[in-house]
């Protein structure tokens, strides 16, 4: 059984995916042991104590560089003993060490069709701000791999939503939510501790 940490900043309806994929045994190698918000008032902290997970608060505010922070960050992860680490609406940034240290065993969902509409600024409301802005008929979301490029790391699965007739960010967003992340992550999570998943430079395979 791989012990997951999950780091969030907001609501946590994508940690609530994979607690509520948990209760329904469909992550059966892995067990969700600590919960790192980014923001003391991430709903996702209750979501956390609701289902008996422990939680706490790291914020980049907190600390004055980069290298601090980071390494509050890996000690938390050491604490609770985390062998994968899943951001799931986290929206801070990881540092080098953290990186290095959970390297390949970093995942996030990303609210867009990776490339498009990632990297740098692009996060949260903004990804599908610019989705609406640029037209797109088709957007979605992307499980990947996190490595010192942002949204950078190898791909492990994919989902395309449409956009509708007079969408909001909001609303897009919603949709994206519910037709992509919340079943992507989980299933991804799932793979990924039973060890279906096999990394080949950009490429990943499920067994
Ligand atoms: C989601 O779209 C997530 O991809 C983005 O923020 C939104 C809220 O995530 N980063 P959550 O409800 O906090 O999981």
């Amino acid at each position: 059984m791989l012990k997951i940490a999950v780091l969030v900043s907001g609501g946590g309806t994508n940690l609530q995916a994979l607690l509520d994929a948990k209760a329904r045994g469909e992550i059966p190698h892995g067990e969700f042991v600590h919960v790192i918000a980014s923001r003391p008032d991430a709903y996702a902290l209750t979501r956390a104590a609701n289902a008996g997970i422990s939680g706490e608060v790291i914020s980049r505010k907190s600390f004055a560089t980069l290298e601090e922070y980071d390494a509050a960050i890996l000690q938390a992860l050491r604490a609770c003993g985390a062998q994968i680490v899943v951001l799931a609406g986290f929206l801070s940034i990881l540092g080098p060490t953290v990186i290095e240290a959970y390297r390949d065993r970093i995942i996030n969902i990303h609210p867009a069709l990776i490339p498009s509409f990632c990297g740098k600024g692009y996060y949260g409301l903004h990804v599908h701000e610019a989705a609406l802005a640029r037209g797109v008929k088709v957007t979605g979301a992307t499980v990947h791999l996190v490595n010192e490029i942002p949204d950078g790391g190898p791909i492990l699965s994919q989902k395309a939503v449409l956009v509708e007739e007079g969408d909001t960010p909001e609303t897009l967003q919603r949709r994206v939510m519910e037709q992509a992340e919340w079943i992507l992550l989980p299933q991804a999570v799932s793979d990924f501790c039973a060890g279906r998943l096999s990394v080949h430079g950009a490429w990943v395979s499920r067994k």
